[in-house]
């Protein structure tokens, strides 16, 4: 007995719930009917035709998908968030059944035609697409929510690349009405922010609106505007250690190209491939760039005086490879030249001269002596005054030295078991002693003339090594220069 009577009271409170809803629904499509019996989507819902309306539009920022600096794009994405009050859609709440509000399909109803100003999307006219329920009110208070991507133009400066701010407006208006029809009004003082999501490249800053009333040559009314700006700060940490740390080192170990030795033949190409390495930088910088001319961004400038500094090393090594390698029988090395280089900077830079800069005295000092060489060996018995052995001779058998007799012969191995007689001796040892000198008197000069050609290289080489000094010591100082002065604009 009892499942039948259980099943029964289950159908009798089913069919009255369902009574219940259909009543429901018949009272919200009679409300939605009674809405739409007379309703005219593309007329103004006001009563008074001379009324305006009053929209107010917020944006909230979800994302900026993309910032295309070459291109000067922005492309973001928002849920825009509109309000205002249509006239013909409001309802006496107890006439049906307590409905205080209902979704229409915005299509369905009039909507105000905001358009994106600075829209540069070619798919879309940069207006607002109707699609997205609208929730009204029984007072008639329309708010439409919906998500939108805006495809603007961003005028980007790129002046202090990587390091720059950047600001991009979202420019929002009626497209026909004027402020007296439409009267588009913001609704803070900022944008939404609270469910942006954050970009790996930019730093949001903030977002403040401003409005604006525009009046055209065409029209006496004003044309209120809405610009969002968005403030965004670049994050310069992946140009930092992809672009300017790379430089930086290439910079730094640009002078220690002053250290390699001329001789090893290895400098030019050390600098050529600095340079070249730059020059490849560069190029992948310019690439993301936008070709304009009015401002150099500072990373361009900071690689632009690198490879400037680059270049003038490069120039600096041609010149002292030359001087480094003059051939004998060049020109000395001119007085101006040897008293800037030799004598003043030597001092300032500390360097040690490989050629003696009073080789000149030395050589006026040794003159004499070197005549002395050339006076007759009047008294060669002073030389061997008992007659004997020469003196200093090897002891016998201590070295595998020979030992010598008059006619010049040498007897090796033997003791120097040496007489002679002194009058023979003399006139052939003063012959002897004639032909040597002559032949050491052309010898020396020889010697003296290599001596002075080689000085002159060595001169030379001295004035390439004090120039090396110098161009090092420069170098230095504009490489330090510019690293700071990279360094300070990094912040770090
Ligand atoms: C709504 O309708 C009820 C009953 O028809 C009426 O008494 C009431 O005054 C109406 N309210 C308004 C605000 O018109
Ligand atoms: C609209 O924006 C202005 C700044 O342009 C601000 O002073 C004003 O308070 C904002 N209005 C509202 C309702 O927040």
């Amino acid at each position: 007995m009892a499942p039948w009577i259980l099943r029964f009271a289950v159908f009798l409170l089913s069919c009255f719930l369902c009574q219940q809803e259909a009543q429901c629904l018949d009272e919200v499509l009679r409300l939605r009917t009674s809405l739409l019996e007379k309703y005219q989507k593309s007329i103004r819902p006001v009563r008074d035709y001379r009324d305006g309306i009053t929209v107010h539009l917020n944006v909230a920022l979800r994302q900026i998908t993309d910032l295309d600096e070459k291109n000067q794009v922005l492309k973001t994405f928002c849920w825009l968030r509109v309000y205002w009050k249509d006239e013909y859609l409001a309802w006496n709440e107890t006439e049906y059944g307590g409905i205080s509000s209902i979704m229409f399909p915005s299509r369905e109803i009039w909507i105000p035609d905001i358009y994106l100003y600075n829209n540069v999307d070619e798919q879309s006219d940069g207006g607002l697409q109707p699609g997205t329920n609208v929730k009204v009110t029984s007072e008639g208070e329309v708010s439409w929510l919906t998500p939108s991507s805006f495809t603007s133009s961003c005028k980007i400066d790129i002046g202090p690349f990587p390091y720059d701010d950047q600001n991009c407006l979202l420019h929002f208006g009626s497209w026909t009405h004027t402020g007296i029809q439409v009267d588009l009004q913001n609704v803070s003082d900022a944008a939404d922010l609270s469910d942006f999501a954050d970009n790996g490249e930019w730093w949001l800053l903030g977002m403040p609106v401003r409005r604006e009333e525009k009046f055209y040559s065409c029209c006496p009314e004003p044309y209120p505007n809405l610009k969002f700006s968005i403030n965004l700060r670049r994050r310069p940490m992946f140009y930092f250690f992809n672009l300017v740390l790379p430089c930086l080192i290439l910079l730094l170990i640009n002078p220690l190209v002053f250290y390699l030795p001329p001789d090893s033949g290895e400098r030019m190409g050390f600098c050529m491939t600095i340079l070249l390495a730059l020059v490849v930088f560069l190029q992948l910088v310019s690439e993301s760039l936008p070709k304009t001319s009015d401002n150099i961004p500072l990373i361009g400038k900071f690689f632009a005086g690198t490879i400037f500094l680059l270049g003038l090393t490069a120039m600096a090594n041609i010149i002292i490879l030359h001087l480094y390698y003059r051939r004998p029988g060049s020109k000395a090395v001119p007085p101006v030249i040897r008293k800037i280089f030799l004598v003043y900077l030597a001092k300032i830079f500390c360097v040690t001269k490989a050629s003696d800069c009073d080789e000149k005295e030395k050589d006026e000092k040794d003159g004499p002596e070197a005549f002395k060489i050339s006076n007759p060996f009047v008294d060669v018995t002073q030389m061997f005054p008992f007659g004997g052995s020469a003196p200093n001779s090897p002891e016998p058998g201590s070295r595998d030295y020979g030992t010598w007799d008059c006619s010049g012969r040498v007897r090796r191995k033997e003791p120097p078991r040496v007489t002679f007689n002194l009058e023979a001796m003399q006139t052939n040892s003063l012959i002897y002693l004639k032909e040597i000198l002559r032949s050491v008197n052309v010898i020396v000069k020889d010697i003296k003339e290599q001596r002075a050609d080689e000085n002159v290289e060595l001169e030379w080489r001295d004035v390439a090594m004090i120039l090396d000094r110098v161009a090092l010591f420069f170098v230095i100082m504009a490489t330090v220069g510019l690293s700071m002065a990279i360094l300070l604009f990094s912040g770090l």
